[in-house]
């Protein structure tokens, strides 16, 4: 996820540019950059790091223009770096670029651009943009993007500039957001409604494939084909607090609604369909070799180890493997044993947690070969891993982690199915039929949180319970812990996980009238033991929910209240089933009057033991 924005008017552009950036910071913040046409040259200014390192580096300078392009960068392919950073141009530096998205086919494209001589300045699919539009180029930039949207592949909110061409920009998107503003002898551009609001509520939704070709007096609309469309204005009503999220109460919420488009962008590069579906990890560097291990290790803190114990049961379950799983602060501290075909798979979402850091130090010193599962690139974690595969779920604002786990979820499931495959203890028929299963999983996703209402009204009967226990089997007890995780963090309820089996081992004694008690129950072959386990606990007191499937009808009499998802394989279900936790953790807080963004006590990452 990166912010870009494009201003021509009557104005100098680079504040207003720099200024709009400023406002989408919240959606990428490792570079920056702006392109502006100043007396008749592009200038193009980047600054690897938060925006103020660009506002820096161009603070001695005045660069005139009334026309131009920014971007802020969180980066999917190549690591911060000044090269990296948007705007992306041709060899000779007249066309800018800026881009948010992922292009798919940007190797393909790569190698063909390279068989024509172009070399590359950065390790980003972006540039390839920049390139294929000079390719085109007959002197009318609208057309070059045309026909350069016919070779790209994948999502894309883009903005365009051409130094022989003043006065007007280009701009279109698939799958990635883009809004046009309207203004009054000025027209704007950006990722996001808040970075206009300062200039303008008057604005345009471009949908997929449509393009935008701005001047300073009006504003073009055209299709796909370069055909012209007519599009309706809307007025914005929000104020410019309430943008920034989105129109979410929260960045929590709004991270809780972006899952699906997540869960899509983290799984769609990594599938292919020509024939057979199968699942391609060579942008990781992931070969057979690495199938051939005697022991899975996966370590990991918080949230991201309750990703691990997921990973644990899949890699048992589709790759036949010994997994084991471990919290990373007490991995690092006991005596592990090495053996050198070990792999260990580290899963953190900043990259930089401390104690996750030192148990991948140990490991690799013990001769074991990395794979690291992160969400920032050129984190030390994926600075240090054999192996990265990133989570493309872009930044995760909220402290409490949500769209970062489920897009872990998806690495690990196919991480697991391909070693499976490799080894052969699943076939082809069942791979293609775990690979629908999780392609199936983002509108599966939309469907729940269509149903959010449902949680809400048990949130607001259930907010001030004073414990909460959560239980499952299996899969359903990782999910049972990272709900309970959830639930404390922002909303401060006692809450703690259980496997169900333990139930009689110690946990019942607890359980009183004052008890919520959530059964997650996905597990088909384990429904009669955890029937069993709801009516001990109901026959103590407990209000239960139950989480299980749509149609099923085998806990109806005995829960208090049943949340429904949508049917999915048993080992692929907790990517859906953490969806209602989420939402009912993010419920009760604001219930309680927290503030579910900033929960007490908390910090981000944590960087220290
Ligand atoms: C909980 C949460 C934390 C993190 C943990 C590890 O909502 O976010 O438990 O999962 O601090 O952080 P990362 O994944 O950055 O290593």
């Amino acid at each position: 996820m990166c912010g870009i924005v494009g201003y021509v008017g009557d104005k100098e552009a680079t504040p207003i540019l720099v200024n709009a950036l400023k406002k989408l910071e919240y959606r990428g913040y490792d570079s920056a950059g702006i392109a502006v046409l100043s007396e008749g040259s592009l200038v193009v200014r980047k600054a690897k790091g938060a925006l103020k390192f660009l506002e820096q580096r161009i603070s001695t300078e005045i660069i005139r223009g009334s026309m131009g392009i920014g971007h802020t960068r969180w980066a999917t392919h190549g690591e911060p770096s000044d090269a990296n950073s948007h705007p992306h141009t041709d060899v000779a530096g007249k066309i800018a670029v800026v881009h948010n998205g992922i292009i798919e086919n940007h190797a393909k494209l790569k190698s063909w651009l390279a068989s024509h001589g172009v070399s590359f300045r950065s390790q980003t699919d972006t540039e390839v943009i920049a390139h294929l539009i000079d390719f085109h180029y007959n002197g009318d930039i609208v057309e070059a993007v045309v026909e350069t949207l016919k070779r790209l592949e994948g999502s894309y909110a883009l903005a365009v500039i051409c130094e022989s061409e003043p006065g007007r920009i280009v701009a279109v998107r698939k799958d990635s957001p883009l809004v046009v503003g309207a203004g009054t002898g000025e027209n704007i551009i950006a990722s996001d409604v808040p970075a206009l609001l300062e200039y303008t509520r008057d604005v345009y939704y471009l949908q997929d494939r449509e393009i935008a070709v701005l001047y300073r007096d009006r504003v073009d609309f055209l299709d796909g084909d370069g055909a012209p469309v007519e599009k309706e204005l809307s007025h914005v009503e929000w104020d410019v607090a309430a943008a920034e999220k989105g129109g979410y109460e929260h960045f929590m919420l709004k991270e809780i609604h972006e899952q699906p488009k997540a869960l899509a962008d983290t799984l769609r590069a990594r599938i292919r369909a020509n024939g057979a579906k199968s699942i391609h990890l060579e942008e990781i560097g992931f070969d057979a070799s690495w199938a051939e291990a005697g022991r899975v290790m996966i370590t990991a803190c918080g949230t991201a180890w309750h990703a691990g114990v997921v990973g644990k049961y899949a890699f048992e379950r589709f790759a036949r493997i010994p997994t084991d799983v471990d919290i990373a602060s007490e991995y690092r501290y006991r005596s592990p044993l090495f053996n050198p075909k070990d792999i260990f798979i580290i899963i953190s979402q900043s990259g930089e947690t401390a104690d996750t850091l030192a148990a991948m130090r140990m490991a690799k010193k013990g001769g074991a070969r990395i794979i690291a599962i992160t969400n920032v690139v050129g984190s030390t974690l994926a600075r240090e891993a054999d192996l990265v595969m990133y989570t493309w779920a872009g930044p995760e604002i909220a402290v409490a982690s949500t769209k970062a786990f489920t897009t872990q979820l998806m690495c690990v499931y196919l991480i697991a199915l391909q070693f499976g495959y490799l080894r052969k203890t699943i076939d082809g028929e069942t791979l293609t039929r775990y690979i629908d299963a999780l392609e199936a999983i983002p509108g599966q996703a939309e469907r729940i949180l269509a149903n959010k209402g449902d949680i809400q009204r048990f949130a607001s009967l259930s907010f001030n319970k004073t414990k909460a226990f959560f239980m499952g089997r299996l899969f359903d007890f990782a999910i049972s812990l990272e709900s309970a995780l959830k639930l404390k963090e922002i909303s401060y309820t006692h809450s703690e996980a259980f496997a169900a089996g333990e139930l009689k081992h110690g946990p019942i004694a607890l359980v009183d009238d004052a008890t919520l008690v959530v059964a997650v129950c996905t597990q088909r072959a384990l429904f009669d033991k955890m029937d069993s386990n709801i009516k001990e606990v109901k026959a103590r007191g407990a209000t239960v929910l139950v989480i299980t499937y749509e149609g099923e009808s085998f806990f109806d009499g005995t829960a208090d209240e049943v949340f429904r998802i949508p049917p999915a394989p048993d080992e692929i279900t907790p990517i859906l089933s953490v969806i209602p936790s989420q939402l009912y953790a993010y419920y009760c807080s604001v219930q309680r009057g927290n503030d579910p963004d900033k929960p007490r006590n908390l910090a981000k990452s944590v960087t220290v033991e």
